[in-house]
């Protein structure tokens, strides 16, 4: 795997059957997702460095994403108190929500903006829901399925759906770009639309008028709300479900975090090193979850030989990284998070070689902002 994807990374850094979804929903070779080359390695670029100048893994960040916490905290007091069950979910979902869209946007939701948050977490549920449908999965490979009777109208039907959806995001994408004031003489930008809009005028200063368009930006900001919405706070469950599940991995987490951090503080990123056993759940937590086992479905770039065979140029490849994650001779594969995973995982926290999960396998040079979060 890491022969393949790692160290040969730029073999692999097409992507597959993108047609209809550059075409008839983006408008054109637009976004990151979708796309790959100079556009995709340009915007990849640069989204990255925009969070890292917004904060990413520095205490500019830390603090919005404590804020959240603190937060979640009161939500679960006050939950906790009304004694009825709520959906954890949710409420990984508005936090990240807010985290993410104070990258892109520049502010979080509040009481005034929190019916902002819920139509566009339902419109990303439901688009999710409807592009996971075989008929939608058909008609976006093969369009001219959606005019062939008896699928056709089924087809046809979530075809227009999935339209709807794109353009209800591309045009809360227009608001929000509107509503920017950008101040072009200052470096330092708040958020990623004020960031691309300078970079924009930039190009274009130069002469340089297709880089960086607005139906770019607003496809970019597609695939930033998307990827990182439910990859992250979809994980931040499962730890929840496994954790509930295995009440000895929970107590010595408790036993951990009374010992180090005590009742007084909130916990930072600074005490990363003096909590192996809560790094180690994380990590094994992100092994077990394997949140999406297919990655992006890759196209080659050339041809290779790949283990005696091969493989021509064109040639549609998914990194099975659950070969690695569920690899028996690495961990037992029963697989329950009980103390010998956990033990696993944290002898390989103690010994450097964390971290599996988001960078052992083909993201780590290809893909996934998310291993930002690390
Ligand atoms: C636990 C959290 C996350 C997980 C498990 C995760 C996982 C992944 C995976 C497996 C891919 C596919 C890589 C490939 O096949 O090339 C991917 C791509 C991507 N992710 Fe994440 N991700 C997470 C968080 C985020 C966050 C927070 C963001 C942004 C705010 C993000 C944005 C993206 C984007 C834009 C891509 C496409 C990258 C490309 O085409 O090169 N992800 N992610």
């Amino acid at each position: 795997m890491k022969n393949t994807f790692v160290k040969d990374a730029d073999s692999y850094l097409g992507k597959m059957n993108r047609e209809v979804a550059l075409h008839v929903f983006r408008g054109g070779y637009y976004g990151i997702i979708d796309t790959s080359g100079d556009v995709w390695r340009e915007h990849r670029r640069f989204a990255l460095q925009v969070f890292r100048n917004l904060g990413l893994g520095k205490n500019l960040m830390q603090e919005k994403i404590l804020y959240e916490v603190d937060a979640l905290i009161e939500d679960l007091n006050e939950l906790s108190k009304s004694g009825e069950e709520f959906s954890m979910q949710e409420i990984w979902d508005k936090r990240v929500g807010c985290v993410i869209n104070q990258m892109l946007f520049g502010y979080r939701f509040d009481e005034n903006t929190t019916d902002e948050f819920r139509y566009l977490k339902r419109l990303l549920s439901e688009a999710m829901r409807e592009v996971s449908q075989p008929a939608t999965i058909i008609s976006l490979m093969y369009p001219i399925t959606r005019y062939i009777l008896p699928f056709g109208p089924i087809g046809k039907s979530r075809w227009d759906k999935m339209l709807c959806y794109w353009r209800a995001f591309m045009d809360f994408f227009d608001k929000q770009i509107v509503a920017h004031k950008v101040n072009y003489e200052e470096e330092e930008s708040r958020d990623y639309v004020e960031a691309y809009l300078k970079e924009k005028k930039k190009c274009e200063d130069q002469g340089d008028f297709k880089s960086y368009s607005i139906l770019q930006l607003k496809s970019a900001l597609f695939d930033l709300w998307i990827g990182g919405l439910e990859t992250t706070s979809n994980t931040l469950t499962w730890l929840i479900v496994y954790i509930l599940h295995n009440p000895t991995v929970q107590d010595k987490i408790h036993e951990e975090l009374d010992r180090v951090i005590g009742s007084g503080r909130i916990i930072t990123t600074a005490d990363k090193a003096d909590l192996p056993y809560a790094n180690a759940v994380i990590n094994e937590t992100q092994r077990l979850a394997n949140l999406l086992p297919m990655n992006l479905i890759h196209e080659l770039s050339r041809d290779v030989d790949l283990m005696g065979c091969r493989l021509k140029t064109g040639t549609a490849v998914v990194a099975q990284i659950s070969a690695v994650l569920y690899d028996d001779k690495r961990v037992d594969v029963g697989t329950r998070v009980d103390e010998l995973l956990v033990d696993v995982c944290m002898r390989a926290v103690l010994t450097g070689r964390s971290g599996l999960v988001m960078t052992g396998g083909a993201r780590s040079r290809q893909g996934g902002l998310g291993e930002l979060a690390e």
